[in-house]
């Protein structure tokens, strides 16, 4: 019960159904129940978000689930109004939404750009500012936002992604900078190449995954459950010291 008592809202969190391949917010989900915390998944996809929160009521789990597009502050206040109504409190956020972008500099258009930015950096940016007031007022919290290893290098492609990811690493520590004195911790997760329904269609590609695979010293890719289990560490007390830190989760990738 590393988690007992204590609310979370995650967002990103719909990729939970049972039997499916998880995301990382939805194994979060399933495990942060599973250590006693209640949680609100928040998520623009409301079939696979409402299927589940059903299911992980069915286990007997205290959650709820509410839409949010993260890039609309509105939706974020309404989701953080809706946690805090419905749970008293809320001690962790963890921001597991995003959506991927593959194009190379010249190929990136304003528009993927934009999209990029705004589901990630601004994203992250919306939902810090939505819950900062909140955590101030119990004076403790733990925000973690999923960045990437793309966050924290360079590649041959996914111009807009690495800028959008390597700015939600540096929202991470400015925030964490600004907020260690109210007791609030802000990390971020730097995720390798892992099997989840975003990479789906990129793995799908055996070439591809296995130039991918030539690069990870571990030498496959990585489950939603073990970066979960990351995010389970930064979001417990257990980490009680652990602030403006990167969580780097990637079979080795970024060590070479
Ligand atoms: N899978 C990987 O290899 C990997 C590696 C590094 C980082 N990441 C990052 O981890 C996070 C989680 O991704 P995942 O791989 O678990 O995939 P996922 O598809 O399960 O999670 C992404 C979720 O974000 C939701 N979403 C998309 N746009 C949204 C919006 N505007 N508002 C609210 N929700 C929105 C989707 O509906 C989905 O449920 C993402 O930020 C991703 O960039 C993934």
């Amino acid at each position: 019960m590393r988690l007992k008592n204590k609310v979370a809202l995650i967002s990103g969190g719909a990729n939970g159904v049972k039997n499916e391949l998880m995301g990382f917010g939805g194994a979060c989900a399933w495990k942060f129940v599973q250590e006693g915390a209640k949680v609100v998944i928040a998520d623009i996809d409301t079939v696979n978000g409402q299927k589940t929160v059903d299911q992980i009521k069915e286990e007997k789990g205290q959650v709820e689930f509410i839409k949010l597009d993260v890039t609309k502050d509105s939706d974020w206040k309404a989701a953080v109004n809706f946690a805090v109504h419905t749970f008293d409190q809320l001690d962790i956020l963890v921001n597991c939404a995003g959506t991927a972008s593959v194009e190379r500099v010249e190929e990136t258009t304003e528009d993927i750009w934009d999209a990029q930015m705004d589901v990630h950096a601004k994203g992250a940016f919306l939902g810090t500012q939505a819950v900062i007031p909140i955590m101030i007022k119990q004076g403790q919290g733990s925000i973690i936002h999923l960045s990437s290893i793309n966050g924290l290098i360079g590649s041959q492609s996914s111009t807009a992604y690495h800028a959008a990811k390597g700015a939600v690493r540096l929202l991470a520590k400015n925030t964490a900078m600004q907020y260690a004195k109210d007791g609030i911790r802000v990390n971020s997760v730097h995720p390798g190449y892992a099997d989840t329904p975003l990479t789906k269609p990129l793995f799908a590609d055996e070439d591809a995954l296995a130039l991918r695979l030539n690069k990870v010293p571990l030498g496959r890719v990585g489950t939603a459950d073990e970066i979960a289990n990351g995010i389970i560490y930064l979001a417990s007390d257990e980490s009680s010291f652990v602030t403006g830190s990167e969580l780097v989760i990637d079979g080795g990738m970024t060590a070479q």
